[in-house]
């Protein structure tokens, strides 16, 4: 059977890691949220103390790179859970001091080239679904499928207010609201790799969808991908 590669790119909070991961697991395909990525070096700069009050001690972080070795195994319900050296983090990194941080670690030239080569080797044999911001445009620039997801900054904010909560997390809806808000800003101003729709993504705007939906309408894509 033909394998091919799957970019799923998008704003914060749309529901892109549900539509890739279930379509991953439905057509046996591996699926790495590269978000999760970015995320895990956000995790390791507030263990080792590498933010300052307004920014990164860059020195240190570039200098800590080959000691951050991310990595994703199956969980007992074969989901994909991300590891910082051997030690799961999956639950740390959706946390506020993560989210609030991480888009300033995503901006950053050496961060960004270490994680790209990363997702690069993770894809190298196709059959893959990876989600993020620059996976149609920098990291599999000649993927077969390109999907490009929005959805309003209030219907997101509602989303993860609504996750956050169904784990028990404390939240507030406002608070949520300017976080999403902030981080469009910072991806898609930012000057390496920003936030855009590849010329041959496909645009979804999922605001009206719900997940059953968008999941059949990206199996569909899929299909007609294949048969092209
Ligand atoms: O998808 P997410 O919310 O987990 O992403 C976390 C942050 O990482 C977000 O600020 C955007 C950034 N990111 C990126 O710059 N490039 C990617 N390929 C994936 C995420």
């Amino acid at each position: 059977m033909k394998k091919i590669t799957i970019a799923i790119d998008g704003h914060s909070s749309c529901g892109k890691s549900t539509m890739a991961k279930d379509l991953a697991r439905e057509i046996g395909y591996i699926y790495i949220d590269s978000g999760a990525m970015y995320r895990a070096v956000t995790y390791y700069c507030l263990q080792h103390d590498l933010f300052t009050e307004d920014g990164v001690k860059l020195p240190e972080l570039q200098a800590a790179m080959p000691d951050i070795r991310i990595t994703f195994r199956l969980n007992a319900e074969g989901r994909p859970e991300t590891y910082l050296n051997e030690e799961c983090i999956e639950k740390e990194i959706r946390g506020m001091a993560v989210s609030s941080r991480v888009s300033l670690i995503a901006t950053i030239g050496f961060v960004r080239e270490a994680m790209v080569a990363l997702q690069q080797q993770m894809g190298r044999d196709k059959g893959i679904v990876m989600d993020g911001r620059d996976i149609g445009t920098t990291v599999f620039p000649d993927a077969e499928l390109k999907i490009f997801v929005t959805a309003s900054a209030e219907v997101r904010a509602q989303r993860r207010y609504d996750e956050l909560k169904a784990k028990g997390e404390d939240a507030s809806y406002e608070s949520i609201l300017e976080n999403v808000k902030e981080r469009d800003r910072i991806d898609s101003g930012r000057a390496i790799s920003p936030l855009r729709k590849a010329d041959d993504a496909i645009l979804l705007d999922n605001s009206a969808m719900t997940i059953p939906e968008q999941k059949a309408w990206l199996l569909e894509q899929y299909q007609l991908t294949l048969n092209r």
